[in-house]
């Protein structure tokens, strides 16, 4: 199962064709649109989110609401290109648009504005910025939420929650599954613990207030996944380096761990491996879950445990130092209308660049063209695995 996506930030669309889906898949665009809102709140954001109602549509690979086993096309209007029209004119060589024809000649430090105009011969960084901006999220947010229909229909399920903004800690609440989601999912920056929110929202205010941006930390919980996906034969099928690399080409992620993570290099082996446990009920299971889930590149049984760490929003409303590319002068870097703290919307497209590796690992390992086929050789392998 593979996509590719396409679309500019403030062009017509996003579109995005996915190719290798069963037939036969019930689609319900309202859970795609549900995931789409969902990327789209959090406290923090800038106008953008106030100006886009995100909304898919289907232009190919569906017919009575299932999939078709053809490339599934899927779109999402840019709103904003009403007033961007001008300025992204695909057409017309003598547009000059609403900036008179200025150009975006000074790069902002954190962006890929600098090395993606000098690799692309661009003049303007607008050229490398339309594309580059995190706006690409909202259709793998769509792609990752059809591979999210795929699982759920074996029980898979895919969770996240903010954990840290701007160094405020989220204090382990000690909570159910069901309690920590539903707790996130209300919360304004996606956090179960409403002390921490609190201080995190004062935290953003105060930020705001000073032209500055946050950074933070969320957590992807995985439930359901069977022993087996992924691969321990070859390296690029293990499952942990196939979530770390999606994830961390999520923009402004800069880390990601699996289970204990980093804290796996301060601890004992004897602290840090997980004891292996059998009984007639659950057969085989782990007594903890430091390994987050995947051991060997193979998921093991156990809920899957990924964070991801993403840097403060690099453009600032009181810029850093660039360089302007005509005049090779020091200026103070462009400023673009820009979020604050991103770190509860990064969560939710997290979860559906999970959604899809894992949805994809499900693939390779279940293959079938049909829906039917997918869940015969699932039941047969699982019947074979509780045997063992
Ligand atoms: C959901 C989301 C929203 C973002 N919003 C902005 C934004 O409004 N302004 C900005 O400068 N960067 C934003 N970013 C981060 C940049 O897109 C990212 O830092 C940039 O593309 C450079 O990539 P890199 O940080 O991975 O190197 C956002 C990232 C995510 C995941």
């Amino acid at each position: 199962m593979r996509y590719l996506s396409a679309g500019e930030s403030h062009g017509p669309c996003l579109v995005a064709v996915i190719e290798g889906l069963p037939s036969n898949l019930e689609l319900n665009t309202e859970n795609i649109n549900r995931h789409l809102a969902r990327r789209q709140q959090g406290y923090g954001r800038g106008g953008r989110m106030k100006i886009e109602t995100d909304k898919v549509e289907v232009l190919s690979g569906l017919r009575f609401g299932k999939t078709l086993g053809s490339p599934l096309t899927l779109l999402i209007k840019n709103r904003d290109y009403d007033n961007w029209q001008e300025v992204m004119d695909p057409y017309n060589p003598a547009a000059k648009g609403k900036e008179g024809g200025a150009k975006l000649t000074r790069p902002r430090p954190g962006h890929a504005d600098l090395a993606g105009a000098l690799k692309y011969n661009h003049q303007d960084t607008r050229n490398v910025l339309e594309r580059a901006s995190a706006r690409e999220t909202a259709i793998r947010v769509a792609v990752g939420s059809v591979g999210r229909e795929l699982i759920s229909c074996f029980n898979i399920n895919i969770y996240s929650h903010v954990v840290e903004i701007g160094g405020i800690k989220a204090r382990d609440m000690n909570l159910s599954f069901q309690e920590l989601f539903s707790k996130a999912e209300s919360s304004q920056v996606r956090c179960a613990d409403p002390e921490a929110e609190e201080r995190i929202i004062e935290e953003i205010n105060r930020v705001k207030e000073e032209g500055d941006s946050l950074g933070g930390v969320f957590e992807i919980l995985v439930t359901g996944a069977p022993t087996g996906l992924g691969n321990h034969v070859h390296w690029d099928r293990k499952l942990d380096g196939r979530l770390a690399g999606a994830l961390m080409s999520l923009q402004a992620i800069k880390g990601v761990e699996v289970g204990f993570g980093f804290d796996a290099a301060r601890f004992r082996g004897s602290q840090v491996q997980d004891e292996i446990c059998y009984n007639e009920e659950r057969g085989y299971y782990h007594k903890t879950n430091r390994a987050g889930g995947i051991e060997g590149g193979l998921s093991n049984g156990e809920k899957l445990v990924i964070r991801c760490a993403m840097k403060p929003i690099p453009t600032l409303y009181k810029p850093l130092q660039s360089v302007d590319m005509e005049t090779k002068k020091i200026h103070k870097a462009g400023v673009e209308r820009s979020d604050v703290c991103a770190v509860p919307a990064a969560s939710v497209a997290g979860e559906a660049i999970a959604a899809w590796e894992v949805a994809q690992a499900f693939r390779e390992k279940f293959g079938g063209d049909s829906m039917e086929e997918v869940k015969a050789n699932y039941e047969n392998y699982m019947g074979i695995i509780s045997n063992r």
